[in-house]
């Protein structure tokens, strides 16, 4: 695979309806997932279940990109393989998480995401270590009087910021403005909280002279806050969407691969494939999943070796599932196989 450019890195992930295996959650996030099966989030422990996601067969063909964290890239699988070398030999990228978390900003529980401070050598050994493209998450919240300008603000700068100088350092930026579905808020307000953050984004990647062509977005899809009384439903929410992107995102932009944000496997399927139908974009529609990928791998799973092939079944029947939605051929009747 010879890639020189960043619009040939982006283009590749995103190629013939891939998508990305998001595997980048920090060691705490991954505790609250074990947690969650019974077992419990040792390195060794993380390391076999990474190894054994990256060995599923349905990596390869559904899957162009994985993002890491940053203990994993460094990992080795049980037979000294890099888990690196296990990625690129199904075909797909290696990306890296490069952001530090998130601090609080103002007093109604906004906050901001660093990690600016010390990038450029952090990414510098990430290039050395095979990475391809990176990831970073701002975190939108709606509620009583969020998001506040200065919140979409400030982390949309962040993101334009670390954009730019990961692509100095020749990787993609994947960037994620992520507007949470925590609250009872309407489509409606998800929709104006989706709409500002894009359009702030997008003003401060033209400021900062960032390459749209390499770069990929990582957005939220236009839902019902999780709490709300009226769910918005497939077609709603695939229009609204649509409606939010078409507005706000230059048609050169190679790539958007939808985070799945506590959406049910299934329903995030669902909806980019409902939006892949209807169609009217120049991007590739795809996904960037992390729990609508894991979830039923990790419940077949459970810490035990003899579940292995069934959890890497699950993987890869999500994996081909979202491939054919990012191509518009998904069919509910696909899921009862
Ligand atoms: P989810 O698909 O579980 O939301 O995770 C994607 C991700 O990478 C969030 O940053």
């Amino acid at each position: 695979m010879s890639l020189n450019t960043l619009e040939e890195i982006a283009t590749y992930i995103v190629s013939n309806g891939k998508g990305i295996l998001a595997a980048d959650e920090s060691n705490p996030t991954c505790g609250k997932r074990f947690d969650s099966i019974g077992v419990e989030s040792t390195e060794d422990n993380r390391r076999d279940y990474r190894e054994m996601l990256f060995r599923s067969s349905g990596m390869k063909d559904n899957i162009g990109g994985v993002i890491l964290f940053d203990e994993t890239i460094r990992q080795v699988a049980k037979d000294g393989t890099p888990l690196v070398d296990l990625i690129t030999n199904q075909g797909a990228l290696p990306g890296i998480k490069v952001d530090k978390g998130l601090q609080p900003i103002g007093d109604l529980g906004e906050t901001v995401t660093v990690g600016l401070d010390g990038l450029d050598e952090r990414l510098k050994e990430y290039v050395s270590m095979g990475a391809k493209f990176t990831k970073w998450r701002a975190v939108i919240k709606i509620g009583d009087g969020m998001p506040t300008d200065e919140c979409i603000d400030a982390n949309m700068k962040a993101l334009a910021d670390y954009a730019k100088l990961v692509q100095d350092n020749g990787m993609v930026p994947m960037v994620e403005p992520e507007v949470l579905m925590d609250g009872n808020h309407s489509i409606d307000d998800c929709y104006k909280a989706s709409d500002k953050s894009l359009k702030s984004l997008f003003d401060h990647l033209k400021n900062n002279g960032v390459n749209i062509k390499g770069t990929i977005l990582k957005p939220n899809m236009v839902t019902s806050g999780s709490d709300c009384s009226s769910q918005a439903g497939i077609d709603e929410v695939a229009r609204k969407t649509l409606d939010c992107l078409l507005a706000n995102v230059p048609a050169e932009l190679p790539g958007i691969t939808f985070l799945s944000g506590g959406q049910s496997d299934i329903l995030a399927t669902a909806h980019l494939d409902a939006m892949n139908k209807i169609g009217g974009f120049q991007w590739k529609l795809s996904f960037s999943y992390g729990r609508a990928l894991q979830a039923a791998a990790l419940k077949a799973w459970m810490g035990k070796s003899e579940n292995i092939f069934i959890s890497q079944d699950a993987l890869s029947h999500r994996a081909k599932m979202n491939k054919l939605a990012s191509l518009g051929q998904w069919d509910q009747e696909l899921e009862d196989v």
